[in-house]
């Protein structure tokens, strides 16, 4: 499901590296379902780790299948990836690329470029992940923000655009005990947009979903997407805990 004028924002689960068992995957499958089936403006992405995609069930979903991280080859003798063809043939719709968690493990932006393009000839949409580390009153992260955007879409056509998201995730505020407010989400959000436009041209990159991720709960979630005029959130901790996740849904739904 792309988002389009009657699915008007989009809200991603992460799952990380859980749950343990396929049992209770499909128990949180389970419980996000019914929500997920009564939205009306929202597109539902979950995130398993690979090995649960086939718990997320086949065909028609109330939700779309979503993958945390692609190979950059195609296929080959390459230990351990997992191809974007593959993901499309796990009918997986949106995959996370450069995540501040794999860039930390070595993920480096013209890797990021790789894995979006790969997707992309898949006919897979990214969802890249950008961020700053800290915030300094110098806004010197403003900087670090533009050089992701700029290197990580190195090479990316703009015909593409219409299969890419993008998640900021400030790191800072990533498994934190507060979320960023929606003023400042705001802010950056439409420095972003502004990065892109420079880059593509306004006209291509209208349509290009900015979401927030980072801390996000029900709690915080309304105020987020309606100060922070984003287009939905990617969901870490809460996306695991189906009540929890049920709830963030129902608040951006409501919006
Ligand atoms: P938390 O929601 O647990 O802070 O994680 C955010 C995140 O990294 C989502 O990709």
């Amino acid at each position: 499901m792309p988002i389009t004028k009657k699915y008007k924002k989009i809200v991603i689960g992460n799952w990380k590296q859980n749950p343990t068992t396929h049992e209770a995957a499909k128990n949180i499958v389970k419980h996000i379902k019914k929500t997920a089936s009564e939205l009306k403006k929202t597109i539902t992405v979950l995130c398993p780790p690979f090995v649960f995609l086939q718990n997320l069930g086949k065909g028609e979903q109330p939700f779309s299948k979503g993958a945390q991280d692609v190979s950059v080859f195609e296929s080959g003798s390459h230990t351990g990836e997992v191809s974007a063809e593959m993901l499309k043939d796990c009918e997986v719709e949106y995959t996370i690329v450069g995540h501040s968690e794999r860039r930390k493990a070595g993920e480096t932006d013209a890797m990021v470029a790789s894995k979006i393009k790969a997707l992309h000839f898949a006919g897979v949409t990214a969802v890249m992940c950008i961020g700053e580390d800290n915030r300094d009153s110098g806004g010197q992260y403003l900087d670090t923000l533009k050089n992701q955007i700029k290197h990580s879409l190195a090479g990316v056509e703009k015909k593409n655009l219409s299969h890419l998201v993008v998640a900021y995730e400030p790191v800072w505020a990533i498994g934190a005990t507060q979320a960023m407010s929606g003023a400042d989400v705001h802010e950056t959000a439409i420095y972003i947009k502004k990065v892109l436009a420079d880059l593509f041209g306004h006209e291509y990159v209208v349509k290009v979903p900015i979401l927030y991720g980072g801390s996000v709960t029900f709690r915080n979630a309304g105020e987020i997407v309606k100060e922070g005029h984003v287009d939905g959130l990617l969901v870490g901790r809460e996306s695991i805990n189906p009540e929890g996740f049920n709830e963030i849904l129902k608040v951006v739904d409501a919006l």
